[in-house]
């Protein structure tokens, strides 16, 4: 069954194809068992490579026949490759037939059914399991696709672009048949073929062009479209605005599946989403999944231009589309945020997700450069550094060149590669050109670092004062340490977004050596050597630095800052990032403190009337006093330590935790009640900052109240739980219930599941809530082992499979890290479970593992244990081999350095 071999693919190897295509059009006759495809192509060779014979990839793919103009010709099939040695040197027109069997493709890539309808995924490289096909994203071509199938079962049928024509055939079934004007390579075609119902919009654009909105749902499922077309309307309306970027076609379509590796994908015209990507009202969907939702419609809807119109040429410029996307959706999303102080809390939140996410990647087992020099399987490289630490580099081309010269380069970026398929090289290129002399373009070289360094950079600053010049000398220093295969680092290129406060709090004028005269509070230093000073001048008492305002790079700072100069930045800093990390440092500092020591942890009065100020302060919003107010994550926690005992860093939270639940009860009560919402629901900042600031509070209330055996905050919580208006509310009481184990969890439990049985998002919900619950004496793990033979429990669906296992196995370090072992044999059992049906997400839940060598014992030796027992498995996907080999060799790796 596994015949391709693992290859490994280099960057440096890349050939461009011996033969493009130029059209392709495409009939499929659908059937679940067996669907046929005719494929017509029209083939030229490429001049630049004159020789060579016409290899195109296919998998899993039954063939029917081959004819090169008409005629029969002779080819052979080895490995995943079809191999055709007489291809003519003339242009020329090749028909394929195959067959493919969507019913039996568990690995929902290529063309597969869920709940009886037809869906496509085709990135990277699914389209070779649909037919024949040079499939690589510089080979780009113009689709027309007639589909063919039963009408009463799939009356709707939909490609990509325009639909030309449709009607009735024989035997019940009809037909439709769409061109897509835009040439495009392979992983952006798609099909959808189902009994599907749309919500429909009709826009007009600025300039003055009328287009169809639709977002194509299941029957039952149409009220729950509102937020996504609301959502695209307005990215369609903020790319215009911001990017002077247009909707190219005359009909967007956008459609939902329930079973989906991803959260969505940009097919040209016709987006495919998970469900869970969707799917939103206020009584089944939190805030943060409307948040979520409206997101991944904008990053979807943004790739039409970055990523379609201007393509990536191979798989190693991902982040060429990816890192540039994801930069336009959080900006999206501060400017749909609005006020200032919304606009920091998303900055936050991305923030948090990158040091989640990123941050443990770019020091573990998988860590690679933004643009990734190999790879055995594409789909592992999907990861949070092409993506997020790759929107974070474009974020930096901004602070460079600043946002109109940013602007002034994305419009130079499209005018010379509209319609091409490009490198990052390519990017960097416009960008830089259209700021001659900037900070950017005048180290280019040298930032481009960026993309071909893997590993976190440590910034270390120190600053100090000379009150008799009245000068004040920063140091800054930088080093990125080893990654596999990386042993050397070369300084980078790093934005320093900087201000000084007084001890005071007052934002102090910036005049550096040399300069005429201040100039602002604010300003960015650019860092390029290992180490360099700046001379602040006309200082007039020693100050605190701001530094790295806004997180102008994704580094790790080191500013040696006191608990009493972190206390000046938490109550005086104007930006608002900083203020919200120096509660976060304010807080690990304690936790690595006891974690360092083994002492149990006791929180000093000091930080507890920093944190009573934070909640009690009158003009903070709820929002940020939230964020503020959550302790850092176990995961960014561990990043700090060289061993790493995810027991001590979890006893060592949930004392935090306890503590500050315990001390400000009166203060939390008085939040719970302040923060009520009065109005109707809407998933807006304001209303969400509340909700999330009472639903904080009711966590804490009943944590202490569970603790000290009093009844009141539980009893209370339940009765919110039964009456809340909205799920974030409902949510909310339930997870403040289920989190501290208290008694009522178990009833609420049952009647939430009762509640919602049947609609299967709000069921993950249920599943997840429980696989994340903190552990006590070994419940949390033996709840999820009851839970895996639940009736609604599957692994064939991605989003249940995440809800349950990946909850508990990466997103609740305490009951998954067993001195027993049993959760490493629990995880090595499900890769191998999961593998058999669909490795990309089998993949996703092996890299659980990527950080295992910082482990302490007996995790760690426990930890390789059940790796080995999976790569010991014959049968492996390529996929989840090269993770695990990559986890194993990375202890060869630590040892040599
Ligand atoms: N390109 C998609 C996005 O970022 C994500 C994606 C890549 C994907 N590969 C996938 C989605 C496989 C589903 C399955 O928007
Ligand atoms: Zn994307």
């Amino acid at each position: 069954m596994r015949e391709g071999s693992a290859t490994l693919i280099r960057r440096e190897d890349y050939l461009a194809p011996a033969f493009w295509i130029r059209t392709v059009d495409l009939t499929f006759d659908l059937e679940p068992a067996k669907t046929l495809v005719t494929s017509k192509m029209q083939i030229e060779r490429n001049s630049a490579v004159p020789h060579g014979p016409l290899r195109l990839h296919g998998e899993e793919l039954n063939l029917l026949r081959v004819l090169i103009n008409g005629d029969s010709v002779s080819f052979r099939q080895e490995g995943h490759e079809l191999i055709i040695e007489g291809a003519p040197d003339a242009d020329f027109t090749l028909e394929i037939r195959n067959s493919c069997a969507p019913e039996k493709n568990t690995s929902l890539s290529g063309l597969y059914t869920s709940g009886g309808s037809f869906f496509t995924q085709c990135e990277a490289e699914g389209f070779r399991r649909i037919t024949y096909f040079l499939d690589r994203p510089d080979v780009m071509a113009v689709y027309s696709v007639h589909l063919r199938a039963d009408k009463a079962k799939y009356p709707v049928l939909l490609s990509n672009g325009n639909l030309l024509e449709a009607g009735e055939l024989d035997n019940g079934r009809h037909f439709a048949k769409w061109h897509d004007p835009f040439p495009k390579p392979s992983y952006l075609f798609a099909l959808v073929a189902g009994d599907l119902v749309a919500r429909e919009q009709r826009i007009r654009t600025r300039a003055g062009k009328d287009h169809l909105l639709q977002v194509f749902v299941r029957r039952g499922d149409l009220e729950k479209t509102e937020h996504a077309m609301n959502s695209l309307i307005a990215s369609i309306v903020w790319d215009e605005a911001r990017f002077k970027l247009p909707l190219d076609l005359e009909r967007f379509m956008v459609v939902g599946v329930s079973d989906f590796n991803m959260g969505a994908m940009e097919n040209k015209g016709l987006n495919i989403f998970n469900t869970s990507a969707l799917l939103a009202s206020p009584a089944t969907a939190t805030d943060a999944d409307f948040h979520r939702i409206e997101s991944i419609v904008a990053h979807e809807y943004f790739h039409n231009w970055t990523g379609n119109r201007v393509t990536c040429r191979d798989w190693f410029q991902l982040s060429l589309k990816e890192g540039l996307t994801v930069f336009r959706d959080q900006e999206f999303s501060m400017d749909m945020a609005a006020t200032p102080s919304a606009r920091a809390v998303c900055r936050i939140q991305d923030v948090r997700q990158l040091r989640a996410m990123q941050f443990p990647e770019d020091s573990g087992a998988m860590a690679h450069p933004v643009r990734p020099d190999s790879y055995v399987e594409i789909n592992n490289f999907y990861t949070a550094t092409v993506y997020d630490k790759g929107s974070e580099v474009v974020r930096m081309y901004q602070t460079l060149v600043g946002r109109a010269g940013f602007e002034a380069g994305m419009k130079l970026y499209f005018e010379r590669h509209d319609g091409q398929a490009v490198t990052c090289d390519d990017f960097a290129q416009a960008i830089a050109d259209a700021n001659p002399g900037s900070a950017l373009t005048t180290r280019l070289d040298a930032f481009k670092r960026w993309y071909s360094q893997a590993g976190t950079p440590h910034l270390q600053a120190r600053g100090s004062y000379d009150a008799e010049a009245r000068t004040y000398t920063l140091t800054l220093k930088q080093s990125t340490p080893a990654t596999p295969g990386q042993a050397d680092k070369l300084p980078q290129v790093i934005p320093v977004a900087l201000g000084l406060l007084t001890h005071e709090g007052q934002a102090l004028p910036l005049q550096l050596q040399g300069e005429a005269a201040a100039a602002g509070t604010e300003r960015v230093l650019v860092l390029d050597q290992a180490e360099q000073s700046f001379v602040f001048v006309e200082v007039a008492s020693a100050p605190v630095p701001s530094l790295l305002r806004g997180f102008s790079a994704p580094v790790v700072l080191d500013d040696g800052l006191s608990d009493a100069e972190l206390l000046t930045l938490l109550k005086h800093d104007s930006d608002a990032f900083n203020r919200w990390e120096a509660s976060q440092r304010l807080a690990l500092n304690r936790i690595l403190a006891a974690v360092r020591s083994g002492a149990p942890l006791v929180l000093d009065a000091a930080y507890i009337e920093a944190m009573r100020a934070v909640l009690r302060h009158a003009e903070l919003d709820a929002a940020f006093k939230e964020l503020a107010l959550t302790l850092p994550g176990e995961a960014y926690i561990a990043e700090q330590l060289d061993v790493v005992d995810p027991q001590a860093i979890h006893a060592a939270v949930e004392a935090a935790r306890l503590q500050l639940a315990q001390a400000l009860a009166t203060d939390w009560a008085e939040a719970y009640e302040a923060h009520q919402v009065k109005a109707g629901y809407a998933p807006d900042p304001v209303q969400s900052g509340r909700r999330a600031l009472a639903n904080l509070a009711l966590a804490m209330l009943v944590l202490n109240a569970t603790q000290s055996g009093d009844s009141v905050w539980p009893g209370r919580a339940y009765q919110r739980f039964k009456d809340a208006g909205n799920m974030t509310d409902r949510l909310g009481a339930l997870s403040a219930l289920v989190a501290a184990h208290a008694e009522l969890a178990e009833p609420a439990l049952a009647r939430f599941h009762a509640l919602f049985k049947g609609d299967e998002l709000v069921i993950d919900k249920w599943f997840a809530l429980q696989g994340r619950t903190p552990e006590l004496d070994g419940k949390s793990f033996a709840r999820v082992k009851q839970l895996m033979q639940h009736p609604d429990f599957t692994l064939k669906n991605p989003n249940r499979a995440r809800s349950l296992i990946f909850s508990l196995c990466m997103f609740n370090p305490a009951a998954f890290h067993r001195k027993d072992a049993a959760g490493y044999v629990f995880w090595a059992e499900q890769v191998l479970a999961l593998d058999a049906i669909n490795p990309q997400i089998a993949s996703r839940l092996a890299r659980v593992m990527d950080r295992w060598t910082v482990l302490a014992e007996p995790y760690r030796s426990a930890a390789r244990e059940a790796i080995a027992r999976v790569a010991a498995k014959a049968d492996l996907s390529n996929d989840v081999r090269e993770i695990v080999e990559r986890a194993l060799a990375s202890e060869a790796k630590g040892e040599q350095a």
